[in-house]
């Protein structure tokens, strides 16, 4: 239980570390918790900064999911301690130590979360998300489908453990998306990379 505890909070700690907001900081662009969508992640810095400081959060954000699942992983060979940690880093983004608890909505960390458990799994989620938002234009409909298939995909690949850790994640994702799903209903929804 203590080397569970110890990862679950060091995964936290990662997860806390929000790519937007330090990747706008240090490209001296708009604070991304007050422009476009408010929302600190990479579809936000896209709207208010443009493609490269997007792909930085992207990744810096995809990275601190992957990350401590990864070295998690390769040092304990037990499902529901990866999955713990899959979450912690998770709930870190969303509910940020070093930024008053006020954070993102979670896709590129539950992604980054999802290739550190199975590459394969993770590489279909991209494909997932990629294929919707290029049929759509809309990210956060991508990340919604997309997370409500993950649980399926981890079934067959028979990871029942983590298709129970990301129903877990995905209930999270559909709440932060609460915003994004009203108006995909009302039909305001941005297409991405337009402000
Ligand atoms: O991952 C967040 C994305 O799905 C929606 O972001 O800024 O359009 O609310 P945003």
């Amino acid at each position: 239980a203590i080397p569970a505890l110890l990862v679950a909070v060091l995964a936290y700690l990662a997860g806390s570390v929000s790519a937007a907001i330090l990747v706008c900081r240090a490209m001296g662009l708009q604070d991304p918790r007050t422009a476009g969508s408010g929302n600190p992640g990479a579809t936000n810095v896209l709207r208010v900064g443009g493609k490269l400081p997007a792909i930085l959060t992207l990744l810096g954000d995809a990275l601190k999911g992957f990350l401590p699942v990864f070295i998690t992983a390769s040092l304990i060979d037990h499902p529901a301690t990866i999955a713990l940690t899959a979450l912690a880093a998770f709930i870190g983004h969303l509910y940020p130590i070093f930024f008053n608890f006020e954070g993102g909505k979670g896709v590129a960390t539950a992604l980054g979360a999802l290739l550190g458990i199975d590459l394969t799994v993770g590489a279909l989620a991209l494909l997932t998300w990629l294929a919707i938002s290029l049929t759509f234009k809309r990210s956060s409909l991508a990340a919604l489908v997309t997370f409500a298939l993950v649980p399926v995909y981890l079934s067959f690949e028979g990871h029942q453990t983590f298709a129970v850790g990301f129903t877990m994640i995905g209930a999270f994702l559909y709440y932060t998306h609460r915003g994004n799903i009203q108006r995909l209903i009302a039909g305001t929804e941005p297409v991405i990379g337009k402000r």
